[in-house]
Protein backbone atom coordinates (compact mmCIF):
# COMPACT_ATOMS: atom_id res chain seq x y z
CA UNK A 1 0.00 0.00 0.00
CA UNK A 2 1.16 3.54 -0.83
CA UNK A 3 0.60 6.76 0.94
CA UNK A 4 1.12 9.90 -1.00
CA UNK A 5 0.71 13.26 1.45
CA UNK A 6 0.95 16.71 0.48
CA UNK A 7 1.82 20.41 2.19
CA UNK A 8 1.37 23.34 0.12
CA UNK A 9 4.26 25.51 -1.23
CA UNK A 10 5.13 28.19 0.45
CA UNK A 11 5.51 31.51 -1.42
CA UNK A 12 8.96 32.45 -1.64
CA UNK A 13 8.37 36.37 -1.19
CA UNK A 14 8.54 36.53 2.26
CA UNK A 15 10.59 34.79 5.12
CA UNK A 16 9.53 31.28 6.43
CA UNK A 17 7.31 31.29 10.14
CA UNK A 18 5.49 29.39 11.89
CA UNK A 19 2.40 29.38 10.17
CA UNK A 20 4.44 27.33 7.40
CA UNK A 21 6.19 25.26 10.05
CA UNK A 22 2.70 23.85 11.15
CA UNK A 23 1.54 22.93 7.97
CA UNK A 24 5.00 21.26 7.30
CA UNK A 25 5.16 19.51 10.28
CA UNK A 26 1.73 17.95 10.50
CA UNK A 27 2.11 15.95 6.71
CA UNK A 28 5.17 15.13 8.55
CA UNK A 29 3.85 13.69 11.52
CA UNK A 30 1.20 11.74 8.96
CA UNK A 31 4.08 10.62 6.91
CA UNK A 32 6.05 9.31 9.63
CA UNK A 33 2.82 7.35 10.80
CA UNK A 34 2.16 5.74 7.78
CA UNK A 35 5.93 4.69 7.08
CA UNK A 36 6.18 3.09 10.55
CA UNK A 37 2.96 1.16 9.56
CA UNK A 38 5.27 -0.21 6.58
CA UNK A 39 3.66 1.44 3.99
CA UNK A 40 5.55 3.21 1.27
CA UNK A 41 5.09 6.49 1.34
CA UNK A 42 5.88 10.38 -0.42
CA UNK A 43 5.61 13.42 1.32
CA UNK A 44 5.65 16.38 -1.49
CA UNK A 45 6.62 20.19 -0.09
CA UNK A 46 7.97 23.17 -1.93
CA UNK A 47 8.01 26.31 -2.72
CA UNK A 48 5.76 28.46 -5.06
CA UNK A 49 7.75 30.75 -7.02
CA UNK A 50 5.59 32.91 -9.87
CA UNK A 51 2.95 35.40 -9.59
CA UNK A 52 2.48 38.67 -8.24
CA UNK A 53 3.37 38.15 -4.74
CA UNK A 54 7.17 37.40 -5.96
CA UNK A 55 7.39 40.31 -8.58
CA UNK A 56 6.22 42.59 -5.83
CA UNK A 57 8.65 41.58 -3.96
CA UNK A 58 11.63 41.11 -5.56
CA UNK A 59 10.39 45.06 -7.83
CA UNK A 60 11.21 46.33 -3.94
CA UNK A 61 14.13 44.30 -3.22
CA UNK A 62 15.43 45.56 -6.56
CA UNK A 63 16.43 42.22 -7.87
CA UNK A 64 15.12 40.01 -10.48
CA UNK A 65 12.51 37.45 -9.30
CA UNK A 66 15.00 34.54 -10.37
CA UNK A 67 17.45 36.28 -7.79
CA UNK A 68 15.50 36.24 -5.26
CA UNK A 69 13.61 33.02 -5.13
CA UNK A 70 16.73 31.60 -5.61
CA UNK A 71 17.66 32.94 -2.54
CA UNK A 72 14.34 32.32 -0.71
CA UNK A 73 14.09 29.18 -2.05
CA UNK A 74 17.07 27.85 0.54
CA UNK A 75 15.68 29.49 3.42
CA UNK A 76 12.53 27.37 3.23
CA UNK A 77 14.37 24.25 2.20
CA UNK A 78 16.85 24.99 5.37
CA UNK A 79 13.44 25.36 7.77
CA UNK A 80 12.19 21.89 6.21
CA UNK A 81 15.70 20.48 7.61
CA UNK A 82 15.79 22.18 11.15
CA UNK A 83 11.91 21.08 11.55
CA UNK A 84 13.00 17.05 10.95
CA UNK A 85 10.57 16.95 7.59
CA UNK A 86 11.18 13.74 6.35
CA UNK A 87 10.22 15.12 2.92
CA UNK A 88 10.48 13.02 -0.28
CA UNK A 89 11.03 15.21 -2.76
CA UNK A 90 11.42 19.11 -2.71
CA UNK A 91 9.70 20.93 -5.30
CA UNK A 92 10.44 24.66 -7.01
CA UNK A 93 7.78 25.65 -9.49
CA UNK A 94 10.43 27.45 -11.32
CA UNK A 95 11.71 23.80 -11.94
CA UNK A 96 11.53 23.40 -15.90
CA UNK A 97 10.46 20.17 -15.57
CA UNK A 98 7.79 21.73 -13.17
CA UNK A 99 6.80 24.19 -15.63
CA UNK A 100 6.91 21.98 -18.88
CA UNK A 101 4.53 19.58 -16.84
CA UNK A 102 1.90 22.97 -16.26
CA UNK A 103 1.98 23.69 -20.05
CA UNK A 104 1.44 20.18 -21.22
CA UNK A 105 -1.76 19.89 -18.68
CA UNK A 106 -2.90 23.09 -19.44
CA UNK A 107 -2.92 22.60 -22.94
CA UNK A 108 -4.84 19.65 -22.31
CA UNK A 109 -7.58 21.53 -20.29
CA UNK A 110 -7.53 23.42 -23.50
CA UNK A 111 -7.79 21.18 -26.05
CA UNK A 112 -10.50 19.32 -24.17
CA UNK A 113 -12.36 22.69 -24.18
CA UNK A 114 -12.76 24.39 -20.98
CA UNK A 115 -11.15 27.46 -21.55
CA UNK A 116 -11.78 30.68 -23.80
CA UNK A 117 -10.64 34.08 -23.80
CA UNK A 118 -12.29 37.18 -22.44
CA UNK A 119 -12.31 40.34 -20.23
CA UNK A 120 -11.76 40.34 -16.69
CA UNK A 121 -12.87 42.93 -14.55
CA UNK A 122 -13.13 42.75 -11.09
CA UNK A 123 -11.56 43.78 -7.78
CA UNK A 124 -7.80 41.43 -6.90
CA UNK A 125 -5.87 41.18 -3.67
CA UNK A 126 -2.37 41.00 -5.20
CA UNK A 127 -1.54 39.43 -1.92
CA UNK A 128 -3.20 36.51 -1.89
CA UNK A 129 -3.21 36.80 -5.11
CA UNK A 130 -6.97 36.38 -5.61
CA UNK A 131 -9.78 37.94 -8.02
CA UNK A 132 -12.44 38.46 -5.03
CA UNK A 133 -16.12 37.71 -5.50
CA UNK A 134 -18.43 39.63 -3.76
CA UNK A 135 -18.92 37.74 -1.18
CA UNK A 136 -15.20 37.42 -0.54
CA UNK A 137 -14.57 40.97 -0.01
CA UNK A 138 -14.26 43.48 3.38
CA UNK A 139 -15.39 46.73 4.24
CA UNK A 140 -14.42 49.33 2.48
CA UNK A 141 -13.19 47.00 -0.57
CA UNK A 142 -10.66 45.51 1.28
CA UNK A 143 -9.00 41.76 1.49
CA UNK A 144 -10.47 40.40 4.54
CA UNK A 145 -7.09 38.16 5.09
CA UNK A 146 -4.42 40.95 4.56
CA UNK A 147 -6.52 44.00 5.15
CA UNK A 148 -5.81 46.16 1.96
CA UNK A 149 -7.42 47.86 -0.59
CA UNK A 150 -8.02 45.69 -3.16
CA UNK A 151 -7.28 46.58 -6.99
CA UNK A 152 -9.13 47.00 -9.91
CA UNK A 153 -8.03 44.74 -12.47
CA UNK A 154 -9.39 45.01 -15.88
CA UNK A 155 -7.28 43.05 -18.84
CA UNK A 156 -8.02 40.35 -21.19
CA UNK A 157 -7.53 36.77 -20.12
CA UNK A 158 -8.23 33.39 -21.12
CA UNK A 159 -10.64 32.33 -18.23
CA UNK A 160 -11.11 28.49 -16.92
CA UNK A 161 -14.74 27.67 -17.40
CA UNK A 162 -15.12 26.43 -13.61
CA UNK A 163 -19.10 27.50 -13.64
CA UNK A 164 -19.74 23.94 -15.62
CA UNK A 165 -17.84 22.10 -13.04
CA UNK A 166 -20.47 22.68 -10.36
CA UNK A 167 -22.47 19.86 -10.74
CA UNK A 168 -19.41 17.80 -11.18
CA UNK A 169 -17.99 19.04 -7.57
CA UNK A 170 -21.65 19.03 -6.03
CA UNK A 171 -21.86 15.01 -7.10
CA UNK A 172 -18.28 14.70 -5.40
CA UNK A 173 -19.15 16.36 -2.55
CA UNK A 174 -22.42 14.10 -2.12
CA UNK A 175 -20.48 10.71 -3.17
CA UNK A 176 -17.49 11.34 -0.48
CA UNK A 177 -18.80 12.89 2.65
CA UNK A 178 -14.85 12.59 3.70
CA UNK A 179 -13.42 14.19 0.68
CA UNK A 180 -12.50 17.37 3.04
CA UNK A 181 -12.09 17.35 6.36
CA UNK A 182 -12.82 18.68 9.40
CA UNK A 183 -16.42 19.18 8.98
CA UNK A 184 -16.62 22.64 9.09
CA UNK A 185 -14.40 22.99 6.43
CA UNK A 186 -16.24 21.01 3.95
CA UNK A 187 -19.26 22.86 5.09
CA UNK A 188 -17.76 26.40 4.09
CA UNK A 189 -16.90 24.51 0.64
CA UNK A 190 -20.42 23.32 -0.21
CA UNK A 191 -21.61 26.57 1.29
CA UNK A 192 -19.45 28.72 -1.69
CA UNK A 193 -20.78 26.22 -4.16
CA UNK A 194 -24.27 26.29 -3.50
CA UNK A 195 -24.31 30.12 -4.17
CA UNK A 196 -22.98 29.24 -8.28
CA UNK A 197 -19.35 29.29 -9.07
CA UNK A 198 -18.06 32.00 -11.73
CA UNK A 199 -15.37 31.50 -14.60
CA UNK A 200 -12.00 32.02 -13.23
CA UNK A 201 -9.01 33.50 -14.79
CA UNK A 202 -6.70 31.34 -15.84
CA UNK A 203 -3.87 33.88 -17.54
CA UNK A 204 -2.41 36.82 -16.63
CA UNK A 205 -1.33 39.16 -19.63
CA UNK A 206 0.33 42.34 -17.24
CA UNK A 207 2.87 39.18 -15.73
CA UNK A 208 5.91 38.14 -17.21
CA UNK A 209 6.80 36.33 -13.90
CA UNK A 210 5.39 32.80 -14.42
CA UNK A 211 4.84 29.63 -16.89
CA UNK A 212 4.05 30.72 -20.40
CA UNK A 213 1.01 29.78 -22.25
CA UNK A 214 1.34 27.81 -24.85
CA UNK A 215 -1.43 28.79 -27.01
CA UNK A 216 -1.19 32.52 -26.20
CA UNK A 217 2.55 32.93 -25.77
CA UNK A 218 2.38 36.75 -24.38
CA UNK A 219 0.58 35.89 -21.50
CA UNK A 220 1.63 33.89 -18.64
CA UNK A 221 -0.61 31.03 -16.57
CA UNK A 222 -2.25 32.43 -13.45
CA UNK A 223 0.18 31.33 -10.62
CA UNK A 224 -2.66 29.50 -8.51
CA UNK A 225 -3.08 26.94 -11.66
CA UNK A 226 0.84 26.82 -11.82
CA UNK A 227 0.99 26.03 -8.17
CA UNK A 228 -1.57 23.71 -7.62
CA UNK A 229 -0.35 22.03 -10.46
CA UNK A 230 2.51 21.26 -8.70
CA UNK A 231 0.92 18.37 -6.49
CA UNK A 232 0.95 15.98 -10.03
CA UNK A 233 3.87 17.59 -12.08
CA UNK A 234 6.44 16.45 -9.28
CA UNK A 235 5.77 12.88 -9.59
CA UNK A 236 6.42 13.18 -13.53
CA UNK A 237 9.86 13.87 -12.73
CA UNK A 238 10.77 13.45 -8.54
CA UNK A 239 11.27 9.67 -9.06
CA UNK A 240 12.00 9.14 -12.84
CA UNK A 241 10.79 5.78 -14.03
CA UNK A 242 7.72 5.53 -11.73
CA UNK A 243 4.47 6.19 -13.32
CA UNK A 244 2.55 8.88 -11.72
CA UNK A 245 -0.66 6.34 -11.21
CA UNK A 246 1.43 4.67 -8.96
CA UNK A 247 0.95 7.45 -6.54
CA UNK A 248 -1.91 9.72 -8.03
CA UNK A 249 -4.22 10.20 -6.46
CA UNK A 250 -3.26 12.15 -3.41
CA UNK A 251 -4.27 10.10 -0.18
CA UNK A 252 -4.35 13.37 1.66
CA UNK A 253 -3.37 17.21 1.20
CA UNK A 254 -2.85 19.35 4.20
CA UNK A 255 -3.34 22.75 4.04
CA UNK A 256 -4.57 26.08 5.83
CA UNK A 257 -7.96 27.40 5.59
CA UNK A 258 -7.08 30.50 3.95
CA UNK A 259 -6.01 28.33 0.63
CA UNK A 260 -9.41 26.39 0.84
CA UNK A 261 -11.30 27.53 -1.74
CA UNK A 262 -8.26 26.93 -4.26
CA UNK A 263 -7.45 23.54 -3.02
CA UNK A 264 -11.44 21.90 -2.32
CA UNK A 265 -12.66 23.87 -5.39
CA UNK A 266 -10.38 24.83 -8.02
CA UNK A 267 -8.41 21.71 -7.76
CA UNK A 268 -11.12 18.98 -7.96
CA UNK A 269 -12.38 20.92 -10.76
CA UNK A 270 -8.92 21.17 -12.59
CA UNK A 271 -7.85 17.78 -12.47
CA UNK A 272 -11.53 16.81 -13.70
CA UNK A 273 -10.57 19.31 -16.88
CA UNK A 274 -7.61 17.52 -17.21
CA UNK A 275 -8.85 14.11 -17.36
CA UNK A 276 -7.31 12.77 -14.12
CA UNK A 277 -9.05 12.32 -10.57
CA UNK A 278 -9.30 14.21 -7.61
CA UNK A 279 -7.18 13.14 -4.49
CA UNK A 280 -9.10 11.14 -2.26
CA UNK A 281 -8.87 13.57 0.54
CA UNK A 282 -7.83 17.12 1.97
CA UNK A 283 -7.43 18.47 5.71
CA UNK A 284 -8.00 22.03 6.24
CA UNK A 285 -6.49 23.37 9.60
CA UNK A 286 -6.80 26.48 11.28
CA UNK A 287 -5.08 29.14 11.95
CA UNK A 288 -2.58 29.93 14.72
CA UNK A 289 -2.90 33.21 16.43
CA UNK A 290 -0.93 35.70 18.15
CA UNK A 291 -1.67 35.60 22.03
CA UNK A 292 -4.15 38.64 21.00
CA UNK A 293 -6.18 35.89 19.38
CA UNK A 294 -5.08 38.20 15.83
CA UNK A 295 -3.58 35.96 12.94
CA UNK A 296 0.23 35.48 13.33
CA UNK A 297 1.63 37.86 11.01
CA UNK A 298 5.18 40.42 11.00
CA UNK A 299 3.44 43.66 10.56
CA UNK A 300 1.40 42.59 13.70
CA UNK A 301 4.04 41.87 15.46
CA UNK A 302 2.85 39.11 17.55
CA UNK A 303 4.97 35.70 15.42
CA UNK A 304 6.45 33.50 17.48
CA UNK A 305 9.86 32.64 15.84
CA UNK A 306 10.23 28.93 14.62
CA UNK A 307 13.97 29.72 14.58
CA UNK A 308 14.58 30.87 18.12
CA UNK A 309 12.81 27.69 19.71
CA UNK A 310 14.17 24.96 17.38
CA UNK A 311 17.78 26.72 17.90
CA UNK A 312 17.33 26.67 21.69
CA UNK A 313 15.35 23.38 22.62
CA UNK A 314 15.02 21.33 19.45
CA UNK A 315 12.89 21.10 16.69
CA UNK A 316 10.74 18.18 18.63
CA UNK A 317 9.41 20.12 21.63
CA UNK A 318 8.07 22.93 19.01
CA UNK A 319 6.22 19.78 17.37
CA UNK A 320 5.07 18.58 20.40
CA UNK A 321 3.81 22.24 21.73
CA UNK A 322 1.83 23.01 18.50
CA UNK A 323 -0.45 20.16 18.73
CA UNK A 324 -0.87 19.62 22.52
CA UNK A 325 -1.89 23.81 22.43
CA UNK A 326 -3.92 24.07 19.39
CA UNK A 327 -6.56 21.64 17.97
CA UNK A 328 -5.49 20.71 14.94
CA UNK A 329 -8.30 21.75 12.51
CA UNK A 330 -9.10 24.79 14.72
CA UNK A 331 -7.75 28.26 15.51
CA UNK A 332 -5.80 28.67 18.60
CA UNK A 333 -3.48 31.40 19.75
CA UNK A 334 0.48 30.11 20.61
CA UNK A 335 2.55 32.09 22.61
CA UNK A 336 6.11 31.92 24.31
CA UNK A 337 4.69 31.67 27.42
CA UNK A 338 2.22 28.93 26.45
CA UNK A 339 5.38 27.17 24.75
CA UNK A 340 7.45 27.31 28.34
CA UNK A 341 4.70 26.16 30.29
CA UNK A 342 3.94 23.10 28.38
CA UNK A 343 7.48 22.57 27.96
CA UNK A 344 8.10 22.50 31.96
CA UNK A 345 5.11 20.74 32.62
CA UNK A 346 4.97 18.03 29.42
CA UNK A 347 8.11 17.63 28.01
CA UNK A 348 10.58 18.23 31.00
CA UNK A 349 8.42 17.00 34.08
CA UNK A 350 6.14 14.07 32.08
CA UNK A 351 7.88 12.23 29.85
CA UNK A 352 11.17 13.47 30.17
CA UNK A 353 11.49 12.62 33.99
CA UNK A 354 9.51 9.20 33.42
CA UNK A 355 12.16 8.44 30.42
CA UNK A 356 14.83 9.44 33.13
CA UNK A 357 13.63 7.85 36.06
CA UNK A 358 13.39 4.85 34.30
CA UNK A 359 16.81 4.45 33.29
CA UNK A 360 18.08 5.05 36.20
CA UNK A 361 16.45 2.46 38.40
CA UNK A 362 16.86 -0.14 35.62
CA UNK A 363 20.47 1.07 36.27
CA UNK A 364 20.82 0.99 39.52
CA UNK A 365 17.98 -2.08 40.51
CA UNK A 366 18.69 -4.02 37.58
CA UNK A 367 21.87 -4.05 36.29
CA UNK A 368 21.30 -1.87 33.66
CA UNK A 369 18.89 -4.38 31.89
CA UNK A 370 14.94 -4.72 31.57
CA UNK A 371 14.11 -7.70 33.43
CA UNK A 372 13.12 -10.63 31.37
CA UNK A 373 9.85 -11.36 33.48
CA UNK A 374 5.88 -11.26 32.84
CA UNK A 375 4.67 -7.52 32.82
CA UNK A 376 1.68 -5.99 34.80
CA UNK A 377 -1.06 -7.29 33.59
CA UNK A 378 -3.53 -5.09 34.09
CA UNK A 379 -1.16 -1.79 32.74
CA UNK A 380 -0.63 -4.45 29.71
CA UNK A 381 -4.30 -4.28 29.25
CA UNK A 382 -4.35 -0.55 29.20
CA UNK A 383 -1.81 -0.15 26.81
CA UNK A 384 -3.05 -2.61 24.24
CA UNK A 385 -5.26 -0.53 22.30
CA UNK A 386 -2.84 2.18 22.39
CA UNK A 387 -1.74 1.81 18.76
CA UNK A 388 -5.10 0.67 17.19
CA UNK A 389 -6.93 3.90 18.64
CA UNK A 390 -4.06 6.12 17.90
CA UNK A 391 -4.02 4.32 13.79
CA UNK A 392 -7.79 5.43 14.10
CA UNK A 393 -7.52 9.17 14.94
CA UNK A 394 -4.66 9.83 12.63
CA UNK A 395 -6.63 7.98 9.71
CA UNK A 396 -8.71 11.43 10.03
CA UNK A 397 -5.59 13.21 10.47
CA UNK A 398 -6.55 14.00 14.40
CA UNK A 399 -3.44 14.97 15.13
CA UNK A 400 -4.39 16.84 18.52
CA UNK A 401 -6.51 13.90 19.84
CA UNK A 402 -4.20 11.48 18.57
CA UNK A 403 -1.63 13.28 20.96
CA UNK A 404 -3.51 13.37 23.88
CA UNK A 405 -4.78 10.05 23.74
CA UNK A 406 -0.26 9.05 23.88
CA UNK A 407 -0.08 11.51 26.52
CA UNK A 408 -3.18 10.04 28.43
CA UNK A 409 -0.31 7.07 28.69
CA UNK A 410 2.39 9.49 30.03
CA UNK A 411 0.31 10.40 32.61
CA UNK A 412 -0.95 6.83 33.21
CA UNK A 413 3.15 5.75 33.52
CA UNK A 414 3.79 8.63 35.88
CA UNK A 415 0.84 7.65 38.13
CA UNK A 416 2.61 4.04 37.68
CA UNK A 417 5.30 5.01 38.96
CA UNK A 418 4.48 6.51 41.89
CA UNK A 419 1.19 4.08 42.93
CA UNK A 420 4.34 0.88 43.04
CA UNK A 421 7.10 3.02 44.18
CA UNK A 422 9.72 0.68 42.89
CA UNK A 423 12.86 2.50 45.39
CA UNK A 424 10.86 0.96 48.50
CA UNK A 425 10.04 -2.33 46.76
CA UNK A 426 14.25 -1.90 46.53
CA UNK A 427 14.59 -1.74 49.98
CA UNK A 428 13.04 -5.21 50.99
CA UNK A 429 14.94 -7.96 49.35
CA UNK A 430 12.01 -10.46 49.38
CA UNK A 431 10.25 -8.30 47.02
CA UNK A 432 12.50 -8.32 44.69
CA UNK A 433 10.55 -9.65 42.41
CA UNK A 434 7.83 -7.53 42.31
CA UNK A 435 10.07 -4.88 41.99
CA UNK A 436 11.70 -6.76 38.58
CA UNK A 437 7.97 -6.81 37.52
CA UNK A 438 7.16 -3.09 37.37
CA UNK A 439 10.31 -2.00 36.16
CA UNK A 440 10.04 -4.14 33.33
CA UNK A 441 6.08 -2.74 32.77
CA UNK A 442 7.88 0.65 32.97
CA UNK A 443 9.99 -0.04 30.61
CA UNK A 444 7.90 -1.51 28.05
CA UNK A 445 5.14 1.14 28.83
CA UNK A 446 7.90 3.64 27.96
CA UNK A 447 8.71 1.70 24.65
CA UNK A 448 5.15 1.97 23.63
CA UNK A 449 4.47 5.15 23.99
CA UNK A 450 7.65 6.38 22.72
CA UNK A 451 6.98 4.40 19.61
CA UNK A 452 3.52 6.18 19.27
CA UNK A 453 5.60 9.33 20.10
CA UNK A 454 7.92 8.91 17.40
CA UNK A 455 6.03 10.81 14.44
CA UNK A 456 5.65 14.08 16.12
CA UNK A 457 8.90 13.82 18.04
CA UNK A 458 11.41 11.96 15.75
CA UNK A 459 14.80 13.08 17.42
CA UNK A 460 14.29 12.68 20.70
CA UNK A 461 12.41 9.43 20.71
CA UNK A 462 15.04 7.73 18.29
CA UNK A 463 17.29 8.55 20.97
CA UNK A 464 15.32 7.03 23.88
CA UNK A 465 14.65 4.23 21.52
CA UNK A 466 18.46 3.58 21.53
CA UNK A 467 18.90 4.41 25.68
CA UNK A 468 15.91 1.26 25.90
CA UNK A 469 17.80 -1.11 23.60
CA UNK A 470 15.65 -0.90 20.67
CA UNK A 471 18.59 -1.10 18.51
CA UNK A 472 17.14 -0.97 15.07
CA UNK A 473 13.58 -2.26 16.28
CA UNK A 474 10.67 0.29 15.61
CA UNK A 475 8.13 -2.21 15.69
CA UNK A 476 4.76 -0.86 16.26
CA UNK A 477 3.47 -4.07 17.57
CA UNK A 478 2.92 -4.04 21.19
CA UNK A 479 4.79 -7.23 22.32
CA UNK A 480 4.59 -6.94 26.06
CA UNK A 481 6.63 -10.02 27.11
CA UNK A 482 9.96 -11.04 25.30
CA UNK A 483 11.07 -7.41 25.47
CA UNK A 484 14.78 -7.09 27.60
CA UNK A 485 18.13 -6.52 27.03
CA UNK A 486 20.81 -4.00 28.32
CA UNK A 487 19.57 -0.34 28.52
CA UNK A 488 21.63 3.08 28.27
CA UNK A 489 21.61 6.06 30.64
CA UNK A 490 21.11 9.21 28.46
CA UNK A 491 21.15 13.07 29.44
CA UNK A 492 17.50 14.27 30.15
CA UNK A 493 15.44 14.75 27.26
CA UNK A 494 14.28 17.97 28.03
CA UNK A 495 16.62 19.43 30.02
CA UNK A 496 14.88 22.30 32.26
CA UNK A 497 17.32 24.98 32.21
CA UNK A 498 17.80 25.07 29.01
CA UNK A 499 14.31 27.18 29.01
CA UNK A 500 15.26 29.50 31.17
CA UNK A 501 17.81 31.12 28.03
CA UNK A 502 14.29 32.94 26.74
N1 LIG B 1 1.63 29.53 -2.24
C1 LIG B 1 0.34 29.37 -1.67
C2 LIG B 1 -0.06 27.90 -1.61
C3 LIG B 1 -0.03 27.19 -2.92
S1 LIG B 1 -0.38 25.51 -2.75
C4 LIG B 1 -0.66 24.97 -4.29
C5 LIG B 1 0.34 29.94 -0.25
N2 LIG B 1 1.52 30.05 0.35
S2 LIG B 1 1.75 30.66 1.81
O1 LIG B 1 3.17 30.61 1.98
O2 LIG B 1 1.13 31.93 1.93
O3 LIG B 1 1.02 29.74 2.84
C6 LIG B 1 1.34 28.39 2.93
C7 LIG B 1 0.61 27.71 4.05
O4 LIG B 1 0.96 28.31 5.30
C8 LIG B 1 -0.91 27.77 3.95
O5 LIG B 1 -1.46 26.50 4.19
C9 LIG B 1 -1.30 28.71 5.06
O6 LIG B 1 -2.56 28.42 5.58
C10 LIG B 1 -0.22 28.42 6.07
N3 LIG B 1 -0.14 29.51 7.03
C11 LIG B 1 0.37 30.77 6.86
N4 LIG B 1 0.15 31.48 8.00
C12 LIG B 1 -0.52 30.72 8.89
C13 LIG B 1 -0.84 30.84 10.26
N5 LIG B 1 -0.69 31.95 10.95
N6 LIG B 1 -1.32 29.73 10.89
C14 LIG B 1 -1.40 28.52 10.28
N7 LIG B 1 -1.08 28.37 9.02
C15 LIG B 1 -0.92 29.51 8.22
O7 LIG B 1 -0.72 30.21 0.27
Amino acid sequence: MSYYITTPIFYVNAAPHLGHAYTEIAADVLARHHRARGEETFLLTGVDEHGEPVTLAAKAAGVEPQELVDRNAERFRALTGLLEISNDFFIRTTDLEHKRLVQEFLQRVHDNGHVYKGFYEGWYCPRCADFKTESEIGPGNTCPIHLIVLTREREETWFFRLSAFQERLERLYAERPDFVLPEHAFNETRNFVAQGLVDVSLSRASLAWGVTVPWEPTHVFYVWFDALLNYVTALGYARPGVSLDHLWPANLQVLGKDISKFHTIYWPALLMAGGMEPPRQLFVHGFLLGPDEAKMSKSRGNVLDPFAIIDRHGADALRHYLFREVSFGHDGPVSEEGFQARYDAELANEYGNLASRTLNMLGRYCEGAVPAVATDAALREEFAGLFARVDELLARAELSAALEEIWRHVRRLNRYVEEKAPWALAKDPDRAGELAAVLASLAEGLRVVTVALLPYMPAKTTELLDALGSGERTTREFAAEGWGGAVSAIAPLFPKGSSEAA
